[in-house]
């Protein structure tokens, strides 16, 4: 279409993304947001305002899906507001144009492997006053996914692999994704490089799986950690992070690079999902409880003052009591410092729904306020633990009251402390002295021995 009949069709002028759900939504929205800047569109503060609305959905619980569908419900039932509203993400893969039948007043639907085309399909929903639907099965890699608009100055998240081969028996991904496509290391190394030049003092590298990072392009000969040993060598490249893992692909060199590589934070998402041998077959996660427990001994081996994050999911179909204990045993073993801790919800089109959802919702949700609880005092215990410590800091902003300054260790803790705003972006030192729910509360020092931790 040309520029011309663009400026006939289109007045919007401003658009609002809604995002829900994971780290790559988020990245996917600022994609989208780039793109729509690039066409001289400007962000809307508020969703009724804006001239294009887009909702970019997740599909991973059904309660992810109900506030869409919610939100898109009462959109239909009033005077439409905006001029163009759109479905993008997982959801609009899961549910496709039968989301048309069911909200006649959306216009476009775009599946996670079509961001890029968002221009096209907006242009023609103007053109034509049609209901336009995109959702190709496979992830091309194109120039445009290299235009994101990104709000934070600091930290920003790069794709490296998008989709996912794992298959979890519960899991919507593999279908909502697709299959894994690594992106060429040319291409991320450039990003990545650019954004180092730009300011940027961390880089979180993400993908639903990334450590099988180059497995689907063995002609690369590059594989996670020889990946991770290109981005450390960026000059000027201060905090590596990615997020996230599954056990089985996380190797011995791995955990070397975590160990050797200045930049790499020792931080490790290692979702384990279930304490029980018969769960995790049940899931298809292809490792043993003690498999998992072998890894982190060697990775605690390799990197002392490594901590680790999880996924849990409680209530998977026929997960009993004592199956749920020993899933409550493994917290108490490793002592993660951050679980994302879920209700089990049946997933449409996943191998597990061939499985009766047998554990009972008021099961499932007494389960997850007990693993909740427990975490709650593993956390408490380990934050005393670390108080009266100095940390690396890097500063990210300020806090939401406007007075005091925010940032990350390089575990992965929070802490917030005074000082002034010049300071975001640089590296701290900060002495831990108390501690309010799960933030720290510190003290900036001038610069002395440090704690990595
Ligand atoms: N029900 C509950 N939690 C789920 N997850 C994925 N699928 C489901 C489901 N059907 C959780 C897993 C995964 C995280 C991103 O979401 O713990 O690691
Ligand atoms: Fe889903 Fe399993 Fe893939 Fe993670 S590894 S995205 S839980 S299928």
């Amino acid at each position: 279409m040309l520029d011309s009949q663009i400026l006939i069709f289109m007045e919007p002028k401003t658009y609002f993304v809604r995002t829900y759900g994971c780290q790559m939504n988020e990245l996917d929205t600022e994609i989208m947001a780039g793109q729509l800047e690039k066409r001289g569109l400007t962000a809307s503060p508020t969703e009724e305002e804006a001239d294009i609305l887009i909702f970019n959905t997740c599909s991973i619980r059904d309660l992810a899906e109900r506030k869409v569908m919610g939100k898109l419900g009462r959109m239909g039932r009033g005077q439409k507001k905006n001029t163009v509203i759109g479905v993008t993400g997982c959801m609009a893969m899961a549910k496709k144009d039968s989301l048309f039948r069911k909200f006649p007043h959306l216009d476009f639907v775009i599946g996670t492997n079509n961001i890029t085309d968002l221009g096209a399909v907006i242009d023609e929903v103007l053109y034509t006053k049609k209901q336009i639907f995109k959702t190709d099965d496979r992830f091309e890699e194109n120039l445009d996914y290299l235009v994101a608009k990104r709000n934070d100055k600091v930290k920003a998240h790069v794709s490296i692999i998008r989709g996912c081969d794992k298959y979890c028996t519960y899991c919507v991904v593999p279908y909502t994704r697709g299959e894994e496509v690594s992106r060429p290391p040319e291409s991320i190394v450039e990003e990545c490089r650019r954004l180092v030049d730009q300011g940027y003092k961390e880089l979180t590298l993400v993908g639903q799986n990334v450590n099988s990072y180059g497995k689907d392009k063995p002609e690369w000969n590059c594989l996670f950690h020889d990946l991770l040993y290109q981005l450390d060598k960026i000059p000027g490249m201060e905090r590596i992070r990615f997020m996230t893992s599954h056990p089985i692909d996380i190797t011995v060199q791995l955990m070397e690079a975590i160990r050797d590589l200045p930049s790499l934070c020792e931080f490790v998402h290692f979702p384990i999902q279930a304490g029980s041998n018969r769960i995790l077959k049940k899931m298809h996660r292809i490792y043993t409880k003690e498999q998992y427990f072998e890894k982190v001994a060697l990775l605690r081996q390799l990197v002392p003052n490594v901590t680790l994050g999880t996924d849990i999911i409680v209530g998977f179909p026929t997960e009993t009591e004592e199956e749920f204990q020993e899933t409550l045993e493994v917290m108490r073993q490793i002592r993660y410092s951050v679980a994302f801790l879920y209700a089990y919800s049946q997933r449409k089109g996943t191998p597990a729904m061939r499985w009766k959802d047998d554990v009972p919702d008021e099961v499932k949700q007494d389960r997850l306020q007990r693993i909740l609880d427990l975490q709650d005092e593993i956390e408490s215990e380990d934050r005393l633990a670390l108080l009266g410590k100095t940390f690396e800091v890097l500063v990210e902003r300020q806090n939401k009251d406007g007075k005091l300054l925010r940032g990350s260790t390089r575990c992965w803790r929070k802490v917030i402390f005074e000082g002034s705003e010049s300071l975001i972006g640089t590296l701290q030192q900060v002495h831990f002295h108390s501690c309010a729910h799960q933030t720290f509360i510190g003290e900036l020092l001038p610069a002395k021995k440090l704690n990595v931790i």
